[in-house]
């Protein structure tokens, strides 16, 4: 059933397959497994105990209230996790001489809560309007809102590909995850390049995002002659002080993370389990041909091959159909699995098209909210009104400003026939489920009476 979800048939290969650039990143994976194992089945806690927490890291220690149940995958995907062992001892020698800098006095756990405390995690792939829809909760004053922490890690630790490299990243992508929306900013520290020091990063990827990064008193007073990568928008801050950012993310109501680098919705289940996260989850998708034609635009270099199969009768190279077909089904298996609402993601789990919001942007906000559990308010909705029915020579690639009932048709004019084929030969069971209509000849495609968009939408259930 889950063909996306390759596993690897032996951990070993996993951690073989984990080439790091960084030794924290390698000793934080080697942690985090450590906790998975010990906390579920303590097979391997001769190994941990070897290694027992000298380095003090806090994320053993955040997982002391409830351990979440990571890895709870059925039936031994892992198969036997006695395997594990030689597998950690091979690297525990790399490990043991790695100090974990860890920084701040908080106490993740002990926070003060006025309400329900939400954790949302916007999960999306890449050009599927996820910075515009990011924005509906960037806008909120009592969310702190992280845009694309991840991107960090990707930039960071690498991963040979094959089956055992989807599993790793999804397990640090995971567990870093988890640590965020438990404002635990620190982690994200031994992924940035280059390090920060004293907790002060000039390199927070897209600062400028995430509204709680610029705001007082995260946002210091502005230093000059300092270069500073990603900055914020509307005013000028000095480097942003991590420790600052942890405080701001405690005192606010809820945290919600766009992120588009979370594949595999099965994967969040310990951090849907864990009592401290009232986790909700709003998969956003949209028509991949909308994505393609869009993806050939933003990252250009990239689809250079699928350019000139626009234009060249050769046939496509298969790697890229393959990965194509990789991507759409990730997102189509974990909606099937969203939609299906095991008893651990029940009233946790949303599926939400881009192109319901683009037409219906504040409806669709509120229902996002109502979902959620939070409350929209004044400046959530004027931010829609005015984001929505912006002039339309708003081109920069990454606007949110945009008049979005008539953009969210435009890859209909721009997508090459051959293809959209393509992604429709590739993709139609994704399509067929999200709602999205084929379009079989140029004439259908390019016809403005033409809807592309099933409207049932009785796939959106909560
Ligand atoms: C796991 O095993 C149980 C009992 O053997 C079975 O009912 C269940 O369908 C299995 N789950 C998966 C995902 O294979
Ligand atoms: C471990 O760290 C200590 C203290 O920094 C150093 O003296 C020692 O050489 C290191 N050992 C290895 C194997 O790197
Ligand atoms: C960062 O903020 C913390 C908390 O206010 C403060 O104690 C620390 O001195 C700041 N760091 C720097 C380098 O300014
Ligand atoms: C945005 O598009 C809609 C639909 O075509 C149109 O009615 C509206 O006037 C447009 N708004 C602006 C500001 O261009
Ligand atoms: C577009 O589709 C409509 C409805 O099917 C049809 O009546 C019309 O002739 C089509 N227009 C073109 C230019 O093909």
């Amino acid at each position: 059933m889950d063909k996306g979800l390759a596993l690897p048939k032996d951990f070993r290969d996993l951690l073989r397959s984990l080439r790091m650039r960084s030794k924290y990143a390698i000793f934080l994976v080697f942690v985090i497994a450590l906790v998975i194992i010990e906390k579920e089945n303590k097979i391997i806690s001769k190994v941990s105990d070897k290694l027992t927490l000298k380095q003090n890291p806090q994320i053993l220690l955040d997982v002391n209230g409830t351990p979440p149940s990571l890895l709870n995958l059925e039936n031994g995907s892992l198969l036997s996790l006695s395997q594990l062992d030689p597998a950690f001892l091979q690297i525990k020698s790399q490990l043991e001489n790695v100090t974990w800098q860890f920084g701040g006095s908080q106490t993740f756990t002990k926070v003060q809560l006025k309400g329900p405390r939400r954790h949302v995690l916007l999960m999306a792939t890449t050009r599927t309007g996820s910075s515009f829809v990011g924005e509906f909760f960037n806008q909120q004053g009592n969310i702190f809102y992280l845009f694309e922490p991840l991107w960090h890690i990707e930039r960071k630790v690498s991963f040979v590909s094959g089956g055992a490299s989807a599993m790793g990243s999804a397990i640090v992508y995971r567990d870093v995850l988890q640590q965020l929306l438990l404002c635990n900013l620190h982690t994200l520290e031994n992924f940035i390049a280059p390090p920060p020091e004293n907790h002060l990063t000039r390199f927070m990827f897209r600062r400028g995002s995430s509204r709680s990064l610029c705001e007082d008193p995260v946002c210091t007073p502005f230093v000059k002659k300092v270069f500073e990568k990603y900055h914020c928008k509307n005013r000028r801050c000095g480097p942003l002080n991590m420790t600052l950012a942890v405080e701001a993310c405690l005192q606010k109501e809820h945290v919600a993370v766009k992120a588009v680098r979370i594949r595999q919705l099965e994967f969040l289940r310990p951090l849907v389990e864990d009592p401290r996260l009232d986790m909700r989850i709003i998969q956003l998708v949209r028509d991949p041909r909308a994505v393609l034609a869009s993806r050939m635009v933003a990252f250009s270099v990239k689809y250079e091959n699928w350019k000139k199969w626009a234009v060249e009768s050769a046939a496509p190279i298969d790697d890229e159909i393959q990965k194509l077909k990789g991507n759409c089904e990730s997102i189509r298996i974990s909606a099937e699995l969203g939609l299906k609402q095991p008893a651990w993601l029940r009233g946790r789990y949303m599926l939400i098209r881009y192109e319901d919001i683009a037409r219906f942007p504040l409806q669709k906000a509120k229902e996002m909210y109502n979902f959620a559990g939070i409350s929209i308010t004044p400046q959530v909705e004027e931010w829609i009104a005015k984001n929505t029915q912006a002039p339309q020579d708003n081109s920069g690639i990454y606007s949110t400003q945009k008049n979005s009932s008539v953009q969210f048709e435009k890859w209909r004019f721009s997508i090459p026939f051959k293809l959209a084929q393509v992604v429709q030969n590739v993709c139609e069971p994704a399509m067929s489920l999200f709602g999205y209509k084929l379009a079989s000849d140029p004439e259908t495609l390019t016809n403005h009476s033409i809807s592309l968009l099933e409207e049932q939408e009785n796939f959106r259930i909560m």
